[in-house]
């Protein structure tokens, strides 16, 4: 019978009961049962396998009672810093360019417990962005246990949640009651709190919410079991928008197949990206190594790069020229912006099913409403490149450059398309302003070192591929680091140095 429990609570919640937490459980069940006046396990059992109100209340009792809520304001430093430093200013600046006169940003704390990780998220957001009274910021706050969420919404704190604040943050973002801490109106109003259970795909709770820019996923799944973090990880990557980012505890998906994200190494922290892309898939002579996929190197410094003049680019400044393409999506488009972002994301599931033909019509329909939107402009290149149709592939290319010129993966299509052509000089030169962009962009020194070994230049080609066993070296030998491939760092490694041999 008690093993009943525990595959139940696994099935319905995720949480595993670890064998030395089995008398533990018992006792809990024996005193909901004497609490319900209920004669047996086994009538207890019912009520948990019944549907209907009482039962979705029990769960809700027992769920409190089994799950582990602790928590604290900015908890992990080393990971707020990656979204201070990286995550952050990359997501606001691209929501910039995509909606300048009112951003939106939408950020998921899964697992919420008491709110303190998603009010963190909203102060960190208010300290980034000097106008964020213009935007629409959301932070949304989930969790499975009512309990928890009812005191996240109160927004009250005792001085143990800010065991690593700085005093002078709690003072401007709290107000001080008897003996607690209340969270500010104006950072309460950018959080909301809602249930939602993480193994259950469908989220009612949440659906008006649609798709997320970043999520953060932490101290949640080290209580689950291996198959709830699975579908968990589905519904994650279902809900962040192409080029979104989920963050998780350090080794909470160890062992989980992460292929489908791009995986971003940062010395604090590991990050997952959804792709915004594919990348063309152009028939290469060359050893596998030039075709990976961007990936950024931990190292903070950039190390010493020897380029030739014109990758010195003015035109991809520090502050980006505003986009040509900017017409008010009002005045254009009487689509709503989530439906919008729903027939990117069809296009871009199509595509990534390999039916471009029909990814290409629903771009094509999109493309008709006038919308100036890069994820859409960048889509069609692919597309178009994916059919061979080389011209429109670089032209819709360099459109969405231009919309947003900070984003690295455009120039590596461009780069390709200008190989394709025979235009060796010209996919450098791209290939040159991924590097400017991304410093620490391995495929890109890869692919340079193969376009110079193919110009006879072995002093450059050698040059680049140094580069990219200095920025190997820096990687877990294990981490992955192409999706589909199954390649890992020490394997790509391996092949860097021996093309080094060789040459
Ligand atoms: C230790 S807290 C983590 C809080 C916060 N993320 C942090 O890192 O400080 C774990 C939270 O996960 C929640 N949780 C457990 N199972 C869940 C599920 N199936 N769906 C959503 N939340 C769940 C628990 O209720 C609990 O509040």
């Amino acid at each position: 019978m008690f093993d009943g429990f525990v595959q139940r609570i696994s099935t319905t919640t995720g949480l595993q009961i670890r064998p030395q937490d089995a008398p533990t459980l018992r006792q809990k069940i024996i005193n909901r049962c004497r609490l319900l006046r209920l004669s047996s396990p086994e009538a207890y059992y019912e009520l948990l396998s019944a549907s209907g109100t009482e039962s979705f209340r029990e769960w809700q009792a027992l769920i409190s009672l089994i799950t582990t809520g602790e928590s604290y304001f900015f908890r992990d430093r080393g990971q707020f810093s990656v979204l201070r430093d990286r995550l952050l200013p990359e997501l606001i600046q691209r929501q910039r360019q995509v909606s300048p006169e009112r951003p939106t940003l939408k950020i998921w704390s899964a697992g919420c417990s008491t709110g303190e990780e998603a009010y963190s998220l909203a102060i960190l957001l208010t300290e980034l962005i000097a106008d964020w009274q213009n935007w629409n910021l959301t932070i949304v706050g989930t969790d499975i246990n009512q309990t928890a969420l009812e005191k996240a919404r109160q927004g009250f704190y005792g001085d143990w949640s800010f065991r690593w604040v700085d005093k002078t943050l709690i003072h401007r973002y709290f107000e001080r009651t008897k003996e607690e801490w209340k969270i500010s109106h104006q950072i309460a109003k950018l959080v909301q709190f809602r249930y939602d259970n993480l193994v259950e795909y469908f989220s009612p709770n949440f659906n008006d919410f649609a798709q997320v820019d970043l999520a953060i996923c932490r101290n949640v799944f080290v209580y689950f079991d291996f198959a709830a973090i699975e579908r968990s990880l589905q519904k994650i990557y279902q809900r962040l928008n192409p080029g979104g980012y989920l963050i998780s505890g350090h080794t909470e998906l160890q062992g989980q197949n992460l292929t489908q994200f791009q995986i971003k190494v940062f010395p604090e922290s590991v990050v997952y990206q959804r792709p915004i892309v594919g990348r063309t898939e152009p028939d290469r002579t060359q050893p596998q190594i030039d075709s990976f996929l961007p990936l950024v190197n931990p190292v903070k410094q950039p190390k010493p790069l020897i380029l030739s003049p014109e990758a010195t680019l003015a035109s991809v400044s520090a502050s980006p020229k505003q986009p040509k393409l900017t017409p008010k999506k009002t005045e254009t488009c009487s689509l709503p912006e989530e439906e919008i972002q729903s027939l990117i994301t069809q296009a871009e599931l199509l595509f990534q099913q390999k039916k471009y033909p029909q990814a290409l019509t629903l771009v094509t329909e999109l493309l008709e409403k006038k919308l100036p939107l890069f994820e859409l402009f960048y889509l069609t290149a692919r597309i178009h490149a994916n059919l061979g149709n080389l011209k429109p592939a670089s032209d819709y290319g360099s459109r969405a450059i231009e919309l947003n010129p900070l984003i690295v993966e455009p120039y590596f299509l461009l780069a390709h398309i200008a190989e394709e052509e025979g235009n060796i000089e010209q996919a450098k030169h791209y290939l040159k302003r991924a590097i400017y962009l991304e410093p620490h962009t391995l495929s890109a020194y890869l692919e340079l070192g193969s376009l110079y070994t193919k110009q006879g230049d072995m002093n450059r080609a050698r040059k680049m591929w140094q580069i990219a066993v200095e920025l190997l070296e820096h990687q877990p030998p294990q981490a992955k680091i192409e999706s589909g491939k199954e390649t890992t760092v020490a394997e790509v490694l391996a092949m860097v140095r021996k093309n080094l041999k060789n040459t």
